[in-house]
């Protein structure tokens, strides 16, 4: 692979405590991941694609090995560490996608920039910037209580992309869309991870996403069980 590691995960392993034993979610996972890649993790439900995306994106900490994101250890940051990574260089986008429901389009995806040094007109740019990129600039007033699932999907891909982030990882970003705004929301981000040289991870099940990565990485009962590079993407 010819890109900057900016994700490394080695050896790493993550157990859960259940009632008096312990579950493995992960178990020896060894991956790289460069910047501006558009990948995938796929595998069964309950393989590990979500737990892995939380390690990454510094939400939660392996039990064994190491997640080295950025050049940080993901184990052994503080509090205040995880979170300013998190607010720097990390956009998510989850399954059950926690708008605000007392808050505009507009001032949900502004929200998060409010925890960045910016201007008021800065980030008014960046927000129109992000509306625009997912072709909702005409819903900017409305509240998400008056959008599609689609919609209020697609307002979470703005609010994870508006600070134009190091890494997005999106957990089944395309669950509440349909066949077309799939698509174009697969297309949005590919352009963004073109433009922004953003690393994309995504989990998904979903054969429209797979379409459009670089790299699917198959998980089972918590190993990568295949690890495949596409020569070209399809567009
Ligand atoms: N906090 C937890 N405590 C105990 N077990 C957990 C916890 N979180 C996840 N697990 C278990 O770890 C395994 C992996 O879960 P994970 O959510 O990563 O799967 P997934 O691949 O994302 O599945 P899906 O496709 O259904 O979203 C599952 O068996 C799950 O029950
Ligand atoms: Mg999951």
């Amino acid at each position: 692979m010819n890109h900057a590691s900016i994700i490394s995960i080695q050896h790493m392993t993550k157990r859960f405590p259940v009632g008096k034993g312990e579950f493995t979610a992960l178990n020896d996972i060894n991956l790289e991941f460069g910047e501006g890649e558009f990948a995938g993790l796929v595998g069964p439900s309950g393989s590990g694609k979500t737990t892995l995306l939380n390690i990454i994106g510094s939400l939660d900490t392996p039990s064994e090995g190491t997640a080295t994101v950025m050049g940080q250890d993901i184990s052994t940051l503080s509090h205040k560490a995880s979170a300013l990574l998190r607010n720097q260089h990390i956009g998510f986008i989850f399954q059950s996608y926690n708008l605000l429901p007392v808050y505009t389009v507009f001032e949900n995806v502004e929200f998060a920039l409010l925890l960045q040094n910016r201007s008021a007109s800065e980030r008014k740019k960046a927000v129109l910037d992000a509306l625009e990129w997912v072709g909702l600039t005409d819903k900017m007033t409305s509240k998400p209580a008056m959008l599609s699932g689609g919609e209020g999907q697609r307002v979470a891909i703005a609010r994870a992309m508006v600070k134009r982030p190091k890494i997005l990882l999106a957990d089944e970003p395309s669950a509440n869309l349909d066949a077309q705004n799939s698509h174009q929301i697969l297309k949005t981000m590919k352009a963004l991870n073109r433009e922004l040289k953003t690393t994309f991870i995504f989990s998904t099940h979903d054969e429209k996403v797979m379409q459009y990565l670089d790299r699917i990485i198959s998980l089972e009962d918590g190993k990568v069980v295949s690890d495949v590079e596409k020569a070209a993407a399809a567009l």
